[in-house]
């Protein structure tokens, strides 16, 4: 075998070590921080600047029920993991922040932005069946925090509290993707 020839094997071999790797870091990191022995999810902190924000959705009507500015973000090697695979990660936390909205004229024109945060939804991969109970269903976790008691999981359970809304996203594994450009590559 030639030099070269051997020289890019090996270099091929690493990256895929490397690949393996961090996706093995990123299941571990999440069911280490996010997820308790029981599967009790919590909210993760700090999500706003460490993580990358995959797309944003606007319900301006006060009586709709997802009233509010909606921002969802996931760990940055969770993006890289779909971009490369077209799938979510072992591991992939999301989060979306629903915050109430603030309003008026701008030199821009009229304006509509996000103030407080209300509402934190949050869907974890659990992509080996760690967890059973009425808050693992479909390969996810799944859990509601609301800004009163951001620490207690206010969810009654996937089937009661989330699924007949994420029914429509169903064949893109429960999660709306269209909304993300930040998962195209
Ligand atoms: C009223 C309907 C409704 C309910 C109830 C609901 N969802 Fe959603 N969810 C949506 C829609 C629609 C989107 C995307 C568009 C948007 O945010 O307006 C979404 C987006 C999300 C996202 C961002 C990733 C994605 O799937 O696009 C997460 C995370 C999420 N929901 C988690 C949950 C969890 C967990 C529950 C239950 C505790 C839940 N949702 C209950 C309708 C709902």
């Amino acid at each position: 075998m030639n030099k070269l020839l051997s020289c890019l094997i090996s270099a091929g071999l690493a990256l895929t070590v490397v690949t393996a790797t961090q996706a093995a870091d990123l299941a571990e990191q999440t069911f280490q921080q996010y997820v308790d022995a029981k599967g009790t999810i919590r909210l993760p902190q700090g999500f706003r600047l460490a993580w990358t924000h995959l797309g944003s959705w606007v319900v301006s009507d006060p009586e709709a029920p997802g009233y509010g500015f909606h921002d969802v973000y996931t760990q940055p090697e969770a993006a890289k993991g779909y971009r490369q695979t077209g799938k979510f990660q072992d591991g992939t936390v999301l989060v979306k922040e629903i915050r109430k909205i603030g309003a008026g004229k701008m030199t821009t024109g009229q304006a509509q932005w996000a103030t407080e945060p209300a509402i934190w939804f949050v869907m974890i991969k659990d992509a080996k069946n760690r967890f059973k109970g009425p808050h693992w269903s479909k390969g996810w976790g799944w859990a509601l925090f609301k800004a009163e008691d951001p620490t207690v999981n206010a969810s009654e359970g996937f089937e009661k509290t989330c699924r007949g809304c994420h029914v429509p996203a169903r064949h893109s594994d429960w999660v709306f993707v269209d909304g993300y450009p930040t998962l195209r590559p």
